[in-house]
C-alpha cells in the first residue's frame, strides 16, 4: 500500500498526539510530536537564563540556537517516542505548567520556527509518518496527502490536561490549566509567523464528545480513502 503524509493540525490538549500516536503505531509509520521540539526549545531557554519571569531575552535565545539538539527514542511502555534534549531525557519535564506557559511566546519566534521546520520536513522525507503540531498541514507539510484539524471546547480540553497531568502525579488548579489553554490558543492564532490556522484542505474533527475509540475509527476511515484511490 502506498505511505502517506499525515499532518494533524490543531487547539492545545486537542488529543491530537493520542490521535497521531496510535494511528501511527497501527500503520508502522513514524510518529513526530512537533511540539515537544518547541517545549524543547522553551526548557532550554528557561535552564539557560533566557527567561526573567515570561520576560523572554530574545537575542540571548538565539546565539544558543546552535547549541540544541533535539531527538527521539521509541518507548515500548508508552508506545509514544521520548524527547531528548541534548541527549539528556526530558519528557517528563517539558509537560510541566513552567513550560507550558512559556512555549507560546517561544514558539512564535521566527528563527526558532524556520530551525524546527526544518528539521520536521527531514523527520518526513520518506513518507510514512504522521506529525502533530499548529501548522504542519499549512507549512511544513502543505502537499499531505491527509490533513486533519482538530477542535474541542476550551473547557474540555483543560479537564483532559488536567487528568493527564494528575495521572502524572504532577499538580495543577483546573482554572490555571483553562487560562494557559486560552493563553495559548490567542498566541498561536495570532502570531506572525505559520499562525494556528485550518488548511483549505484539511478535515475539521471537533472531538469534544467522541470517544478515543471513537475518533480512531473515524480517522482510520479517512486514511483508508486516501490509499485505497
Ligand atoms: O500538547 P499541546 O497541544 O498542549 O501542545 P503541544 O503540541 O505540546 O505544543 C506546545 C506549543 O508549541 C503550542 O501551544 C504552540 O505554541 C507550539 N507549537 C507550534 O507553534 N507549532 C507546532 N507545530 C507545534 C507546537
Amino acid at each position: 500500500m502506498k505511505r502517506i503524509t499525515i499532518a494533524i493540525d490543531g487547539f492545545s490538549s486537542c488529543g491530537k498526539s493520542t490521535m497521531a500516536k496510535d494511528l501511527a503505531k497501527k500503520l508502522g509509520y513514524v510518529y513526530v510530536d512537533s511540539g515537544a521540539m518547541y517545549r524543547a526549545v522553551t526548557l532550554y531557554a528557561m535552564e539557560h537564563g533566557c527567561f526573567d519571569g515570561l520576560q523572554l531575552n530574545v537575542e540571548k535565545l538565539r546565539n544558543m540556537m546552535q547549541d540544541i539538539h533535539i531527538s527521539f527514542q521509541f518507548n515500548p511502555e508508552t508506545g509514544k517516542p521520548d524527547t531528548y534534549l541534548n541527549n539528556t531525557h526530558v519528557e517528563n519535564q517539558i509537560r510541566n505548567m513552567e513550560v507550558s506557559e512559556r512555549v507560546s511566546i517561544v514558539a512564535a519566534l521566527d528563527f526558532v520556527r524556520t530551525e524546527m521546520v526544518a528539521q520536521q520536513q527531514a523527520f518526513g522525507k520518506e513518507k510514512g509518518v504522521v506529525m502533530d503540531g499548529r501548522d504542519i498541514g499549512t507549512t511544513v507539510f502543505p502537499d499531505a496527502e491527509l490533513k486533519i484539524f482538530l477542535t474541542a471546547s476550551p473547557e474540555i480540553r483543560a479537564q483532559r490536561r488536567y487528568e493527564e497531568l494528575k495521572a502524572k502525579g504532577q499538580e495543577a488548579s483546573f482554572d490555571d490549566i483553562l487560562a494557559n489553554v486560552k493563553e495559548r490558543d490567542y498566541i498561536d492564532q495570532h502570531r506572525e509567523v505559520s499562525p494556528l490556522v485550518q488548511a483549505e484542505d484539511a478535515i475539521l474533527l471537533d472531538n469534544s464528545n467522541l470517544t478515543i475509540e471513537q475518533q480512531n475509527e473515524w480517522l482510520m476511515k479517512e486514511y483508508l480513502k486516501r490509499v485505497e484511490d
